[in-house]
C-alpha cells in the first residue's frame, strides 16, 4: 500500500499540497523533502532534530518507490512483498528494494518461508546451540532472559537468501552486485532514527546489555561478528564500511580483527596512526542483506560506500549522525557503537582465537587492535543480529555473503580485463576459496589470462583456487564441472600457479616460514584448447541421432536396387552413415543395411572429422592422409607384417 502512496504524495508535493495534507492523503508515515546539498557532499532532509519524520508517526518508511521501478501488478500486496516490484529498464540504478528496517526485513523473510521464530524463551548460553540446529534458514528468538534484546541469526547465511534479497536467480547475484556496484546515489541526512530511542554515553556506556555467550568452545571471549565497522579515510573523509569480527574485552571496550591488509578499515586506522590519532568508528549492528551486500562489494579507497549503497537501493541511502563522534551511520541501523579505535597503540593487543568461517579456528592467537565505545544507541527493545560463523556447517553460516562478494569481485575484473566472461560461480563448499569462471574465448591465451585476473583481482584475496570453462559448461552443475576438469585440462599445459599470494589469514595451510598471511594460488584452465595440436571435433559432446518418422508413401525398393542407388550416392561425394541412413529414409532398415554390406569391401573411410564418410577407394580402409597404425612388437595383435 506503502509504496504507490508515497508516489502519490511526491506528485501532490510536486503540485504544491501542504505537507501534512498530502501525508494525509496519500497515507505517508514519512517523506523528506527534496534533498539540499552539504558541504560534506551529502544532503539534508528534513532539517534538524527530528524534522523529516512524522510526529508520532514510526520512523521508518514502509516502503518507497522509485520511478523506474514499476507495481508488477496494481492489486493490494503486502508491504513486504520482494516480488511485487519487477525491474523497467533498470541499469545500473540500483536493486528494487529501498533502504528497510531490521524489523520490516525480518517480517520479509517470515513471510517468504526463510525464517523460523523460536518462541520460547531462551537463556544466552542456548544460543550457539539454537544457531547450530538452524543451518539453512535464519532463526529469530524472541525472548532472551536477562536481555532486553531479541536475537537474530543466520540472516545472511547462503546463496538463496542473497538472490531473494537481489530479486533475481542465484546465477545471476554476482552480475546484479557487479550492475548495482556501477552506480553512485548521495546519501541523505536524516534528523533522527529508531537507533536514537536509547543512548548511552559514559558509564553507562555497557556491551553487557546485548546477548553475550561463548559462540566455539575454544573462543577467546565472546564475539559479535555482526558488526559493520563505518570509518572515513583520514586524508580524504571518503566513507568505507566492512565487517569486522569485535571480541569483548570490557564493558566499554572491544577487540577487532583487522589484519588483513588490503580491507580500508585497517587502512583507515594505519593513516590514522601515522598522523599520530586513533581513528573514530561507528559499529552498526543489524541490517538486511542488500545493505550487507552492498557493504561487502569490495572498492579503492576513493570510492564513497554510502553512495554505492544508494545505487544497491535505487535511492539514496538515509544517514544520521552519531552522538560523541563526527561520524555518520546508515539510519536503519538496530544498534550502534561509538568507538574510538586505538590505532596509536598499534596492533598489540592479544584476540582471537575465534571458530572461524572455515569451520576451523585458524589464525592462532592474534596481534590485533582494541576500540573504546564512548556510546551504544539502540532501538529500545530492538533485534541484536548475530553472525552465524564455523561450526558443523561452514557452508550456510553468515560469512558466505563472501560468495555473491567474490563473484562479483572477479565478475567486474574479468569484464575490465576485456575478457568475455559469461558468469562466476563461487560454490559454498568452497567457503569463498573456489572460483570457477565462464568464459567465451576470443584469444587462444583467454582462458589463462582469466586465470591471473580470477587469482588477483578481489581485495578480500581470495580465491585461493580458481577454474574456468568454455562456454557449453554449465558452472552451476558439478557434475559439468568435473566433467570438464577430467577431459579439457592437461595439468602440465593447463595448471597456473602462484606463489606468495596474499590470502585470508585464517587458512590453516600457512606455513610458519611463509610470508605473513600468502600462500600460492592455483588456476586450472579447463577450456578447449586452440590450435592444430588437437582435434576441436574431438571436444564436441555426443548426441542421440533421431532419424525422425518416416516419410508418408514411401515405395519399398529391393536390397539390390538400394545397392545401386547407394553406390550412386557415394559415388557423387562421400557420405558419412549418418547422410546415407536419411537418404533411405523410410526403407526397410534391414535391406539398408544389407545393401551396404554389398558395397563395403570397395569403401574406404575420408579421414576428414568429425564424420569420416565413406568413399569408393583403391587404397584400401584409410583414405587421406592417414599413416597406419604404427607397428609394435609389445602388441601381439598388433601385427608388424
Ligand atoms: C560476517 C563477516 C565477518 C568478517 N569478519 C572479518 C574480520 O574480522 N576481519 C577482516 O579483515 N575481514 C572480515 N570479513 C571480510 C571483510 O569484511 C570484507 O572483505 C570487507 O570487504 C572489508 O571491508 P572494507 O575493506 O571495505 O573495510 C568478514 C566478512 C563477513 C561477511
Amino acid at each position: 500500500m506503502i509504496g504507490p502512496s508515497v508516489v502519490r504524495v511526491t506528485v501532490l508535493l510536486s503540485k504544491g499540497i501542504s505537507r501534512s495534507a498530502a501525508a494525509k492523503l496519500g497515507e505517508g508515515r514519512y517523506w523528506h523533502k527534496a534533498a539540499q546539498a552539504d558541504p560534506a557532499g551529502m544532503s539534508v532532509a528534513g532539517g534538524s532534530g527530528n524534522a523529516g519524520v512524522e510526529e508520532g508517526s514510526g520512523f521508518w518508511p514502509k516502503a518507497h518507490v522509485r520511478e523506474n521501478l514499476e507495481p508488477s501488478s496494481s492489486s493490494a500486496h503486502s508491504s513486504y512483498d520482494f516480488t511485487r516490484y519487477r525491474h523497467a529498464g533498470r541499469s545500473s540504478k540500483g536493486i528494487p528494494m529501498p533502504q528497510q528496517s531490521l524489523s520490516e526485513f525480518v517480517s520479509a523473510m517470515e513471510a517468504a518461508g526463510m525464517l523460523i521464530r523460536v518462541k520460547e524463551e531462551k537463556r544466552v548460553d542456548e544460543l550457539p546451540r539454537v544457531m547450530e540446529d538452524h543451518p539453512t534458514t535464519a532463526v529469530l528468538v524472541d525472548k532472551i532472559t536477562g536481555c532486553e534484546f531479541s536475537f537474530l541469526a543466520n540472516a545472511y547465511s547462503n546463496q538463496d537468501q542473497y538472490a531473494w534479497a537481489m530479486s533475481c536467480k542465484k546465477s545471476e547475484t554476482g552480475m546484479k552486485m557487479v550492475e548495482a556496484s556501477l552506480g553512485r546515489i548521495k546519501p541523505v541526512v536524516v534528523g533522527t532514527a529508531p537507533c536514537k530511542e536509547v543512548i548511552l554515553k559514559g558509564d553507562n556506556v555497557d556491551m553487557t546489555i546485548f546477548p553475550m555467550f561463548l559462540h566455539h568452545e575454544r573462543d577467546g571471549q565472546s564475539y559479535s561478528d555482526d558488526n559493520l565497522v563505518v570509518s572515513k579515510d583520514p586524508d580524504t573523509g571518503v566513507y568505507d564500511w566492512g565487517f569486522y569480527r569485535s571480541m569483548f574485552r570490557a564493558k566499554n571496550e572491544r577487540g577487532f580483527d583487522m589484519t588483513c591488509t588490503s580491507h580500508r578499515a585497517r587502512i583507515n586506522a594505519q593513516k590514522a596512526a601515522v598522523k599520530g590519532k586513533n581513528l573514530e568508528i561507528a559499529v552498526v549492528i543489524g541490517a538486511p542483506i542488500l545493505d550487507k551486500l552492498a557493504a561487502l562489494k569490495g572498492f579503492p579507497p576513493d570510492v564513497d560506500d554510502f553512495e554505492v549503497l544508494g545505487s544497491f537501493y535505487g535511492e539514496a541511502a538515509k544517514l544520521v549522525k552519531c552522538e560523541t563522534i563526527d561520524l555518520m551511520v546508515p539510519a536503519n541501523a538496530e544498534v550502534v557503537l561509538e568507538c574510538e579505535l586505538m590505532a596509536t597503540e598499534g596492533w598489540v593487543h592479544d584476540e582471537a582465537p575465534f571458530g572461524e568461517f572455515t569451520g576451523m579456528y585458524g589464525g592462532g592467537l592474534k596481534h590485533n587492535v582494541r576500540a573504546v565505545v564512548k556510546a551504544i544507541t539502540h532501538r529500545k527493545n530492538g533485534i541484536f543480529q548475530y553472525a552465524t560463523i564455523g561450526c558443523g556447517h561452514p557452508w550456510y553460516t553468515d560469512n558466505m555473503l563472501q560468495l555473491p562478494a567474490m563473484e562479483a569481485d572477479l565478475f567486474g575484473a574479468l569484464k575490465d580485463s576485456a575478457l568475455d566472461v559469461l558468469e562466476v560461480r563461487a560454490d559454498p563448499a568452497g567457503l569463498s576459496n573456489i572460483a570457477y569462471a565462464k568464459i567465451r574465448k576470443q584469444g587462444a591465451g583467454d582462458a589463462k589470462q582469466a586465470l591471473s585476473v580470477m587469482l588477483g583481482s578481489s581485495k578480500m584475496a581470495i580465491p585461493k583456487v580458481a577454474y574456468v570453462f568454455d562456454e557449453d559448461v554449465d558452472i552451476w552443475d558439478d557434475n559439468q564441472v568435473k566433467w570438464a576438469l577430467a577431459f579439457r585440462f592437461d595439468p602440465i599445459r593447463d595448471t597456473v600457479i602462484i606463489p606468495c599470494m596474499n590470502t585470508m589469514t585464517v587458512d590453516p595451510m600457512i606455513a610458519k616460514d611463509d610470508p605473513p598471511a600468502t600462500i600460492s594460488k592455483i588456476g586450472f584452465d579447463c577450456t578447449i584448447p586452440w590450435g592444430e595440436k588437437w582435434v576441436q571435433s574431438d571436444f564436441q559432446r555426443s548426441a542421440p541421432f533421431e532419424l525422425g518418422e518416416p516419410p508418408a508413401g514411401v515405395s519399398f525398393m529391393a536390397e539390390d536396387a538400394i545397392a545401386k542407388e547407394m553406390e550412386s550416392l557415394i559415388r557423387s561425394a562421400p557420405r558419412s552413415w549418418k547422410e546415407i541412413l536419411q537418404h533411405f529414409k523410410g526403407q526397410n532398415y534391414r535391406d539398408v543395411y544389407r545393401a551396404f554390406g554389398l558395397l563395403r569391401s570397395r569403401l574406404g573411410r575420408v579421414v576428414q572429422p568429425p564424420f569420416f564418410p565413406y568413399a569408393f577407394s583403391d587404397t584400401g580402409d584409410f583414405i587421406g592422409d592417414a599413416s597406419a597404425a604404427p607397428p609394435t612388437s609389445f602388441d601381439r595383435l598388433h601385427h608388424k607384417s
